[in-house]
């Protein structure tokens, strides 16, 4: 079987990358997991002081959480994979003690955004296209977008981003200040490995500290996300958009 991601370690630094390339990287559960397990366990494995986030093949980042896996849930199943996933991934990643580069090599949607978003810098191939899509699917996104973004780009182009669901370019991104450098795409992972080395220069424990202070945001905006987006399961407009999607048509509100 396929394994939901893949892992290598050199000098210091951990290299993941998300392996659906045929789904566009969709989180699906097992992806999830494994990146739960994988982030617990680098936390504990001195050797690694960096890590870098990406997705495998040519064409994206990741697209998004697995539609076709939640197509079916209920209220309380939609609140629990959003509940779940931000504990044991999303908050994980924004957390974490070292510093994580997400190297987004194509499309990053929705919870690719999401997931892009929660790591604590950002480097984009100039192909790659960003954007928040969940409206067009009759929902929000869950994974905390509704709270980074606007920290990110400001209030202003969080609600472009997000009531239009229309994705940006690499470039645009950059001007947002939603990403911190766009390069060719195939010069992606060598200017990760240089962003990895300039930060292995300095002192392990006061990045952490400072991730831990820059993170040390409050609000309760994470927790009222989670329950629009689980009461959205109930409406119309989710059957609508997730079917659409499903049967490769557009949707019609
Ligand atoms: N969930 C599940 N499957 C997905 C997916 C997602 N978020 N994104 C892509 N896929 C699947 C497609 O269903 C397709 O599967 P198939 O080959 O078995 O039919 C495969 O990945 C390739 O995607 P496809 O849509 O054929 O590629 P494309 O180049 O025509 O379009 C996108 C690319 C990114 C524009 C399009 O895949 C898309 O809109 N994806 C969903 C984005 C989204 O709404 N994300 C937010 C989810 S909350």
């Amino acid at each position: 079987m396929e394994q939901p991601i893949l892992l290598a370690k050199a000098d210091r630094v951990a290299w993941i990358k998300i392996n659906r390339p045929k789904k566009l990287n969709a989180l699906n559960a097992a992806v999830l997991e494994a990146l739960h397990s994988t982030f617990e366990s680098l936390e504990q494995d001195d050797e690694v002081r960096v890590v870098v986030l990406t997705g495998n093949g040519e064409k994206a980042f990741v697209a998004g959480a697995d539609i076709s896996e939640f197509a079916s849930f209920s209220k309380a199943e939609a609140y629990n994979l959003v509940a779940e996933g931000q504990k044991n991934v999303f908050d994980r990643i924004a957390q974490f003690p070292k510093p994580v580069i997400a190297a987004i090599n194509g499309y990053a949607l929705g919870g690719g955004l999401e997931l892009a978003m929660a790591c604590h810098l950002r480097i984009a191939a100039a192909t790659a296209a960003l954007g928040l899509p969940e409206v067009s699917l009759g929902l929000i996104p869950g994974y905390g977008g509704t709270q980074r973004l606007p920290q990110l780009v400001g209030r202003g182009r969080a609600m472009e981003m997000i009531l239009t669901g229309e994705m940006i370019s690499a470039a645009q991104a950059l001007e947002y200040g939603l990403v911190n450098a766009v390069v060719p795409a195939e010069d992606i992972l060598k200017t990760a490995a240089q962003w990895a080395s300039k930060l292995l220069k300095n002192a392990p424990q006061a990045q952490a500290a400072a991730i831990q202070a820059i993170q040390a945001f409050s609000g309760d905006g994470y927790e009222l996300e989670k329950q629009l987006f689980a009461a959205l399961f109930e409406t119309e407009g989710f059957k609508e958009g997730t079917q659409a999607f499903l049967n490769k048509r557009k949707p019609n509100f």
